[in-house]
């Protein structure tokens, strides 16, 4: 297990250690997991390259740190225990014995439909236990998992496999979340006419409703599972060999395929889980982020079944049926540490205080924050009506492209402050830089967060294109990695994140390409151009404004079209994506070099009509005008 910090000095020289014997820190962690031959160097990198490696040369598997190394111990001990949408369906529970077994079936159904290590499988699932099992299963035999998140369209999942090559689909006939039901093997089905990669598709029933099935491509889960044998040996993996993939947006159309390798990410999860929620054996953690998203990789399957925790995985949202159905959960299983989104915290704190009335929370100990940042008010609430004022709060900032946390209290450990992710973690080294690239040495400073050593869970390349890896992270600043972030330090040096300084948005805690809502919109025949900017929402944190220009508007008229845009981007991309605000423009502010001047359209949609800078470079300013006039009407 993992070394865990309990005291504020005992923070204090392991951050030390950490800066100045990075490499003695690490190779301590990293013993304390089960190799099967131990790396000959710790670390080899260049940020200008960039290349990064860590424990090179060492082979593991990632799932023997799971299964073999806690079954004798822990074999009876819950894994995951899964909380059904409907509260009146049975819950199931996972025993790591019994996980196991499940885990090995599946990596022998992979094995019999030809799946080899280095080979891409896509998971299009709902919230169910067959997710952990897929991804563990692929991880067993060094086959690299791409999870989509679920609420993905049919063209967003089509070019997800496409991007990755994956030569299998693990999906479901359907999931449910909350009253709906998503069509799951529907919208795979659309997928999968323009992938030609996949040759097998395999189902699992979870809601029974009527699909389609393609003879020879198709399988159900069930019938595959029922002869597999609950042995497979484990493929012994390098080190810095591919564990997944997972798509997340950057400033241009395309989403990026963050890569993650088996023995960083397993370290750095692992050491990051049970420092941040000093978890303890026997607690019960629940993680109510979605698997279709880091925050689920990393703290729903890896780092706490690496730690040999109980990890609650809940199926549904969280108003369903009633806005009180987390702290049921939390009552139900007497869970310990709890962490969620500012925006799940914000939508139920807005459903009124007699949801969390006469609910038992005592269990609880730790309560974690994660996505974008927390306000002073939702913090506020999150502090005193669910932790009853006893629990702290641990907000953890960090990325899908960390691959665990990186900035956040440790829970008891470090004193927090509302809407400060307060400290870097052992073996982060942060770093403030201006817009020129100097480094901020004074304490109390604002500027672009940067990360100047690297850290094992660190994302070593993009699937396919190692030079966007370097454009996106590497190139603004020479010699950094760089975060997208803005970042304010206070005088005793706590962190306080900004928010995204790119054309990255962040809604309901889910991160959107601006570019890519506008390619979605742009493939309207009608419209000629758009612009999208966030805008701060007081439940999701950012909303969605967008700025359209369309050349002829049709009979119908305005709303008509509005609905068409919106069906569109729905379709294209997810409805996560919808603008909450679209305007019909002539123009967008262009520069003489064609650039879109989105800080006016941003001041705009946050209700500020003046103040805009220099405007000097601007091809037509009377086009800001009309835009203004046309809020106003
Ligand atoms: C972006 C990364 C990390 C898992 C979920 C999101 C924002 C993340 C915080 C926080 C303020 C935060 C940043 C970051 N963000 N955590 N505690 N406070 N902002 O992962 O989808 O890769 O998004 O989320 O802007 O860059 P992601």
């Amino acid at each position: 297990m993992v070394p865990k910090i309990t005291t504020p000095s005992g923070y204090l020289h392991e951050y030390q250690k950490s800066v100045s014997n990075p490499i003695g820190f690490w190779n301590n962690v990293a013993d304390t997991f089960y190799w099967h031959k131990r790396w000959e160097k710790t670390l080899e990198w260049d940020f200008k390259k960039p290349e990064v490696k860590w424990f090179i040369n060492g082979k593991l598997n990632i799932t023997e740190n799971i299964f073999e190394r806690h079954l004798f111990l822990r074999g009876d001990q819950p894994a995951i225990i899964w909380e059904p949408n409907d509260p009146e369906e049975p819950e199931k529970v996972y025993t790591y014995k019994e996980l196991y077994d499940e885990v090995n079936k599946f990596a022998n159904v992979l094995k019999s439909k030809g799946i080899k290590k280095g080979d891409r499988v896509a998971i299009y699932l709902p919230m169910v236990p067959e997710l952990v099992i897929t991804m563990l299963a692929c991880a067993r035999i060094g086959a690299i998992h791409s999870v989509v998140f679920a609420g993905f369209s049919a063209n967003a999942l089509a070019e997800r496999i496409n991007d990755a090559g994956a030569k299998m689909l693990i999906t479901a006939d359907g999931g449910f979340r909350g009253e709906k039901i998503i069509e799951l093997k529907k919208t795979s089905d659309e997928a999968l006419e323009s992938c030609e990669s996949v040759e097998t598709v395999i189902v699992v029933k979870r809601t029974g409703q009527e699909i389609s099935f393609e003879e020879g491509r198709d399988f159900w889960w069930d019938n595959l599972m029922k002869d597999a044998g609950t042995e497979c040996k484990a493929e012994v993996m390098d080190s810095e060999e591919p564990l997944f993939i997972l798509y997340t947006s950057g400033s241009t159309g395309k989403p990026k395929g963050v890569v993650h390798t088996s023995g960083g990410y397993m370290v750095y999860t692992a050491y990051t889980f049970k420092n941040v929620f000093q978890y303890s054996n026997g607690d019960v953690y629940f993680c109510a982020a979605d698997i279709g998203w880091i925050t689920g990789h990393s703290y729903i399957v890896y780092g706490p079944l690496l730690e040999g925790a109980t990890s609650v995985m809940f199926e549904g949202i969280p108003t369903y049926p009633t806005p009180k159905r987390y702290w049921e959960i939390i009552d139900k299983y007497q869970v310990n540490q709890f962490y969620t989104s500012p925006t799940a915290i914000r939508s139920l704190m807005a459903k009124g205080q007699k949801w969390v009335e006469y609910i038992n929370l005592k269990s609880l100990r730790v309560l974690g924050s994660v996505g974008e940042p927390i306000n002073e008010e939702a913090w506020h609430w999150y502090h005193d009506h669910i932790g009853n004022g006893r629990c702290p709060i641990v907000d953890t900032w960090w990325q899908t492209e960390t691959g665990g946390i990186m900035i956040s209290p440790i829970a008891g450990v470090i004193p927090t402050k509302p809407t400060f992710a307060t400290l870097p973690l052992p073996g982060v080294q942060p770093v403030i830089l201006d817009n020129d690239g100097n480094v901020m040495c004074q304490k109390s400073v604002e500027g672009n967060l940067c990360i100047k050593f690297p850290w094992p869970g660190m994302a070593r390349t993009l699937w396919g294109d190692h030079d966007r890896y370097k454009q996106s992270y590497f190139s603004r600043f020479e010699g950094y990695y760089f975060t997208g972030d803005g970042v304010k330090r206070d005088e005793d040096g706590y962190y306080r994140i900004l928010g995204r300084i790119d054309d990255v948005i962040n809604v309901s805690g889910h991160r959107l390409g601006t570019a890519e809502i506008e390619n979605a919109i742009n493939e309207h025949p009608l419209i000629s151009e758009s612009a999208v900017v966030g805008f701060p929402h007081p439940i999701k944190g950012q909303g969605i404004y967008a700025y359209v220009v369309c050349t002829d508007m049709p009979d119908a008229g305005e709303e008509e079209l509005k609905k068409s845009i919106l069906k569109a981007v729905s379709k294209i991309i997810s409805p996560i994506a919808k603008p909450d605000k679209i305007q019909f423009v002539k123009a967008l502010p262009k520069t003489r070099s064609g650039k879109i001047m989105r800080r006016i359209l941003r001041k705009i949609a946050e209700g500020e009509y003046s103040s805009f800078g220099d405007t000097s470079t601007l091809t037509d300013p009377t086009v800001v005008d009309d835009i203004i006039k046309g809020v106003k009407e």
